[in-house]
């Protein structure tokens, strides 16, 4: 039993482990690893599981297997002798859409007439392969119906986007997808899964009318097994009802398939989906890595087999660094068996946050000496702990975490981010000095996670439900087994701000189980939970992290007096609020100013709460509430804004004045010199204006048309500020290190809006179909200059192998559609989305604006070989 739940409820990955790990449930990283490793020899004994092979992903996995004694007579497909390989085909392209109706049946494509559960394979009049969906949207994933809507004032919606979707707007909740797809006569005999990396939210999905399973989450990940049901050496259709009627966070989620799907081909014997799990041990200051790697192999076929296990370890130009074989081990039909092996690596290269060196680890089940199943498993070498003097380190240095909170959000796009926008925010991030991400407050997508690897983030991995019911430990067990490899995961998050929980015995039950089966999944890593109150109670009695939600909610000095040993985090502050380019608070418009001022009830500026933990190393540091704006909780103001003002970057990425604050202090590496406001004051000549520059320099002077305001020594973690009587022309700052004048930034009052010019995050992009430009798109004027005020109506084109799939400004109350050709800028910027299709060549971008000479850009849509697809 596990938490009062019998193995049967649960990832039976719970109740397979090996028994002295799993028996160890509070065991701490370093305890686990010590003794693990102790305890291994260079294989491990093997455990065999039939039963536990029948249990595995039973939660998800609806497909009977045959497990009666005359199964083998039942069979229907001999297991093939040679390997047919292991294919992973995103299932991406060639979808059709159409919206349903929840209160409408007909509009709802009639679903639920006919008895569609009183025999099997009825399910959904559109499975049929005849159906018409000849006016359902040709459409390709990742896609969001939500940011397609248009936005509608209602005040429930306010906190979710004012995008109409709940009870009160059945038609526009429920999303229909539909994708026809071809499974070759040779693939019987293999095993094929559907996989979706989440489906916003309620996923019914069907194939060929066989019901195949029901995923209420909007955020874990889902498989199901079809092995079954597919029509071989023929067509297949998949269909998905998704309903977005419910909420399950308080902020914008989208609605649809907004992250990718796949179809994965094996071998009836074949490594365990999320079955390699991959650990490292590296002693303080030695190059030497003992890398521990747990292998399950599942043999689905009625016919026992003996394999043995190769992993190899990679190092990052391909080089085999480390290698071991198992002896041959038995996996009984329909049974699991599971194998730790431990490797040396030798100069082992550390993953770290500036270097973060990757390996790659390629398993091989070897049947009679021939290559069967493979897989490849990315990880990293490197080790977290918690120090009681000082908080968190990363192979043996302190790390302070500079973190940034973050939903999933984008401007143009909605939730349904291309791979490339999820590289394009970590970098932004990074820019900043930003090293950590916590995954507010859901199970991320997997690309997010491999930029975080490539580019040396570490995150912080949160789940949505924080529950101990079997819904609630299932989405944290498939969390944990689909992440635990990536080398940027530093702790599990079990939930956020459970307020009526958090302090209770209730909580504390729920937490205490969450946590085993976490452990029990990953023993490396600690848990949280993210609490705004109560710290010392509940929850607080289970984690190894104490999280705080706000200094203000509470008094954290006190807790550490009353806990000195307790590891702490902030899990969130800030909560700072501005709007780019405003400096003046306008209640009618709904924006912020820039200036770092303002901030809830709960929150802080910048300033304050980074002081704050400076001054404490028994706390890592915090995540600030949030790293982008994001659609949603547009807080301190309701209708007519749409989005928060929490960012430190605007929906699109573009910095607030705010981001030059954190990359001052949190970049040692780079010499940071801001002045805010912009200086096109027109109208306020004479008038005192208040002057900010953020500096990481010892000193530095303000001057007006060269005439200096004064020299202004630098304080720590704070800012300079000048009352400047307003007049037109150049305000610059010179950064001074020592008596050394290093660097010279100017703000110029810039002429009329004159021009659009357009500059692309990268100029070659992959003609692979999903590659994306980030164009930046400014209004200048004559000179070249951006002007901070224009807000000129932009209309682009398209020529070429590439199409806008969205449009954006960071304007919190602009309600000009996102999927457009057309986008106002404001503060002087926009941004246009522009996705590669699979032919290289040219994709020439004009943008044309009344009165302003128009842009035009040319970006290389580079040959490029694309996934492969189903
Ligand atoms: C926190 C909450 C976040 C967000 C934030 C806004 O309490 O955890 O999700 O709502 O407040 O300040």
């Amino acid at each position: 039993m596990f938490g009062g739940l019998s193995c049967e409820q649960l990832d039976a990955s719970l109740c397979t482990g090996d028994p002295e790990v799993s028996g160890d449930l509070e065991g701490t990283v370093s305890e686990w690893s010590r003794r693990d490793i102790l305890k291994l020899g260079v294989a491990a004994p093997v455990t065999v599981g039939a039963i536990a092979g029948e249990l595995a992903e039973a939660h998800q996995n609806p497909a009977p297997n045959p497990t009666t004694p005359n199964a083998a007579s039942q069979a229907v497909a001999p297991a093939p002798v040679a390997s047919a390989g292991r294919e992973r085909l995103l299932m991406d392209f060639g979808w059709h859409f159409h919206l349903g109706d929840a209160n409408d049946q007909k509009a709802d494509f009639n679903y639920g007439e006919n008895s569609a559960f009183a025999k099997a394979g009825r399910l959904f009049a559109a499975s049929r392969p005849d159906f018409d969906d000849h006016d359902w949207r040709a459409i390709d994933l990742p896609h969001d119906w939500a940011v397609e809507l248009p936005f509608v004032i209602d005040p429930n919606l306010v906190g979710h986007g004012s995008k109409p979707l709940g009870r009160a707007y059945p038609a526009t909740s429920i999303g229909w997808y539909r994708k026809t797809f071809a499974v070759p006569a040779s693939d019987l005999g293999r095993r094929l899964w559907i996989e979706f990396d989440g489906v916003y939210r309620d996923a019914m999905v069907a194939l060929n009318g066989y019901f195949l399973g029901r995923e209420m989450s909007g955020y874990a990940p889902f498989r199901y097994d079809i092995t079954d049901f597919v029509n071989y050496g023929g067509n297949n259709v998949l269909v998905v009802r998704a309903e977005a009627t419910e909420n399950e966070g308080w902020f914008y989620e989208g609605a649809g398939i907004y992250r990718h799907v796949w179809l994965s081909k094996t071998d009836p014997l074949h490594v365990a989906h999320s079955g390699v799990f991959v650990t490292s041990e590296v002693p303080k200051g030695s190059v030497l890595a003992t890398v521990t790697i747990a292998t399950e192999v599942q043999n689905e076929s009625d016919a026992a087999q003996t394999c043995q296990i190769v992993s190899q370890v990679m190092d990052e130009a391909g080089t085999e660094v480390a290698m071991a074989r198992s002896a041959p081990t038995d996996v009984p039909a329909w049974g699991t068996a599971q194998l730790k092996q431990q490797v040396k690596v030798p100069d082992a290269k550390l993953w770290e946050v500036d270097t973060p060196h990757l390996y790659q680890l390629h398993t091989t089940l070897e049947v009679a000496g021939a290559a069967g199943d493979q897989t490849q498993t990315t990880f990293g070498i490197r080790t977290f702990r918690w120090d009681p003097e000082i908080s968190l380190t990363l192979n043996g240095d302190q790390l302070k975490v500079k973190g940034m909170c973050n939903h999933q959000d984008h401007a143009g796009v909605g939730s349904a981010l291309p791979d490339r926008l999820q590289e394009f925010r970590i970098k932004r991030l990074k820019e900043m000095g930003v090293n950590a991400y916590r995954t507010s407050h859901n199970p991320p997508t997997p690309e997010l996670l491999d930029a975080c690897d490539r580019l040396g983030m570490i995150v912080l991995d949160e789940t949505r439900m924080m529950s101990s019911t079997t819904e609630g430990l299932s989405q944290l067990s498939r969390m944990i087994r689909r992440d635990r490899n990536h080398p940027c995961i530093f702790m599990w998050s079990l939930g956020n701000e459970e307020n009526a929980d958090q302090g209770t015995d209730l909580g504390e039950r729920v937490c205490r189980t969450m946590k085993r089966m976490a452990k029990r999944l990953d023993p490396t890593r600690p848990v949280t939970v993210a609490m705004n109150g109560q710290w010392g109670k509940g929850f607080s009695k289970v984690v190894d992290v104490q999280g705080f939600n706000y200094l203000s909610q509470g008094t954290m000095d006190q807790f550490h007096e009353a806990f000195p040993k307790q590891p702490a985090v902030g899990t969130e502050e800030a909560s700072t609020l501005s709007t780019r380019g405003i400096y003046d608070n306008d209640d009618d418009r709904g924006y912020v100013s820039a200036y770092d001022l303002n901030a809830p009830r709960w929150g802080s500026t910048a300033e304050r709460w980074w002081n704050y933990y400076v001054q404490r190393v028994w706390v890592a540091g915090a995540f600030v509430w949030t790293g982008f704006d994001y659609r949603g909780e547009p807080t301190p103001y309701q209708w007519p804004c749409i989005s928060s003002h929490f960012g430190v970057l605007d929906t699109c990425g573009f910095p607030k004045d705010n981001f030059y604050y954190y990359q001052a202090w949190w970049r040692s590496d780079k010499p940071v010199l801001h002045i805010l406001p912009h200086w096109n004051w027109a109208g306020k000549e004479g008038q005192p204006i208040s002057v900010w520059v953020y500096s990481n320099f010892d000193a530095v002077e303000l001057l007006l048309n060269g005439v200096s305001l004064g020299k202004k020594t630098v304080t720590r973690n704070s800012h300079l500020e000048w009352s400047v009587n307003y007049a037109p022309g150049v305000l610059s700052a010179r950064g001074y290190s020592g008596s050394r004048m290093a660097m010279e930034v100017r703000n110029e009052t810039t002429g009329a809006a004159a021009a659009i010019r357009m500059v692309a995050e990268t100029p070659k992009i992959n003609a692979d179909g999903e590659d994306v430009a980030v164009v930046t798109v400014s209004v200048v004027d004559a000179q070249g200059r951006i002007v901070p005020t224009a807000g000129n109506s932009v209309q682009f084109a398209v020529e070429g192998p590439g199409k806008i799939i969205g449009v954006g400004n960071g304007d919190p109350s602009c309600h000009e559609p996102d999927k457009a050709s057309a986008r106002s800028v404001f503060g002087g910027l926009a941004q246009v989305l522009v996705q590669a299709s699979k032919q290289a060549g040219e994709i020439v971008i004009t943008a044309q604006a009344d009165g302003l000479t128009a842009g035009r850009l040319v970006i290389a849509s580079m040959a490029a070989t694309p996934r492969a697809t189903a």
